[in-house]
């Protein structure tokens, strides 16, 4: 069996200490992988690394994990802001790297990262990694195979209450649309390619909130409705925020010119999804294919890539092009105007499996 991919992670918060720990244990007990280091600028959480997560080394300074020998993948999972930077070292230093969404919070840093990682010797794979979940790539198969015809219209929906733990989601480099609406823009794409316009209205609803105990006032957008163009008149529109407390009902819609698929629960979290067929005349719906998926999938798909030497279905350039949409859609909302989309990227594509689309296939009334 090849030796374990070493892992050095940068930034042991929240995300880092569960879920991404969650999905890391696992695969280290099944000698896939090593966690070799890890890094925080914040001291307090050392003894979380060493004592409750088995971490033998922990540092404050993330160029010592880039130029350790003793790593070969990176994981960057710190605020935003900091993701570019961080990504960029990791990729010059030749290591493979996994960067949380976004990779980078300027375009013309994420278009230094996407030249990079094309000629580096490390692969790059960017949250979020919704195109991975079987859902998504059951929903692409009918779309597809034309099972809802031409496809006219989307809507998507992500939004919470908002995260009380730390301020950066509410300051430069953070807001709603690169935490939550980041996962609904890169599945329509992913979906029905690459959009050509956009147009936003965004802003802050509730100026200031209580986080961390403290009460501070909101800088980044915490409300946004984004529309987006993808040519021959194919709309969509994206509603994300910090402004909802809790909705039923789908969280993605297509409406195609036969009929209309839907992704249940979150696309970073589905739990299934329906489809109507004008020809068949009735609800189909499909549940259970991701009972155990979880949204940090893209660090096992990674693995997977390095020590398979394959090449990742998560592509930098559709996260850059996501990336743009969001930053479009920010300006947008500031000056009202709608924004051409320039970046194209090739959308992952999938076999068409029947039977495995037929397994999940939980109540049919066209059987009644
Ligand atoms: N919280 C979620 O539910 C969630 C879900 C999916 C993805 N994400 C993404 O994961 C990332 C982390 O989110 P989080 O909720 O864990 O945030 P967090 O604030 O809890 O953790 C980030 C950590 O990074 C550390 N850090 C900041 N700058 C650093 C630097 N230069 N070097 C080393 N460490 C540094 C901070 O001290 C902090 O401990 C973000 O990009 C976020 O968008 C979060």
């Amino acid at each position: 069996m090849s030796q374990p991919t070493r892992i050095g992670i940068v930034g042991c918060g929240s995300v880092m200490q569960r879920p991404y720990m969650r999905l890391i244990q696992p695969l280290r007990a099944a000698g896939a992988v090593d966690v070799t280091i890890a890094c925080d600028v914040n001291e307090d959480v050392r003894p979380v690394v060493r004592d409750r997560l088995g971490i033998p080394s922990f540092t404050t300074d993330y160029e010592e994990v880039i130029d350790s020998e003793e790593v070969d993948l990176v994981m960057v999972l710190t605020s935003m802001l900091e993701h570019g930077p961080i990504t960029r070292a990791a990729l010059t230093a030749g290591k493979h790297v996994l960067v949380e969404k976004p990779m980078a919070v300027t375009l013309d840093e994420a278009a230094e990262i996407v030249e990079m990682a094309r000629h580096s010797p490390g692969l790059l794979v960017c949250a979020p990694h919704v195109v991975l979940s079987a859902t998504y790539q059951a929903m692409w198969r009918h779309i597809h195979r034309g099972d809802i015809g031409k496809v006219l219209m989307t809507r998507a929906r992500y939004g919470h209450a908002g995260p009380d733990w730390r301020p950066w989601f509410y300051l430069e480099g953070g807001g709603a649309l690169f935490d939550l609406g980041v996962y609904n823009i890169t599945c329509l794409t992913g979906w029905l390619g690459p959009a050509k316009r956009v147009m936003a209205m965004t802003g802050v609803a509730i100026p200031e909130r209580v986080v961390g105990g403290k009460m501070m006032r909101v800088e980044a957008e915490d409300n946004a409705h984004v529309l987006i163009d993808w040519g021959e008149n194919v709309f969509g529109v994206v509603s994300t925020g910090f402004t909802m407390q809790k909705y039923r009902g789908p969280a993605l819609e297509v409406y195609g010119s036969q009929g209309t698929i839907q992704m249940m629960g979150d696309d970073w979290d589905p739990s299934g999804y329906e489809l109507w067929r004008n020809d068949v005349g009735a609800w189909q719906i499909y549940e259970g294919a991701d009972r155990l998926w979880t949204w940090t999938d893209g660090l096992r798909h990674l693995v997977d890539c390095i020590r398979n030497d394959e090449t990742p279905i998560v592509q930098p350039e559709h996260a850059f092009h996501v990336l743009e949409i969001m930053l479009k859609a920010q300006e947008s909302g500031r000056d009202g105007q709608s924004k051409t989309i320039e970046s194209v990227f090739t959308p992952p594509t999938f076999e068409d499996d029947r039977e495995e689309v037929a397994e999940h296939l939980v109540h049919d009334r066209t059987q009644r």
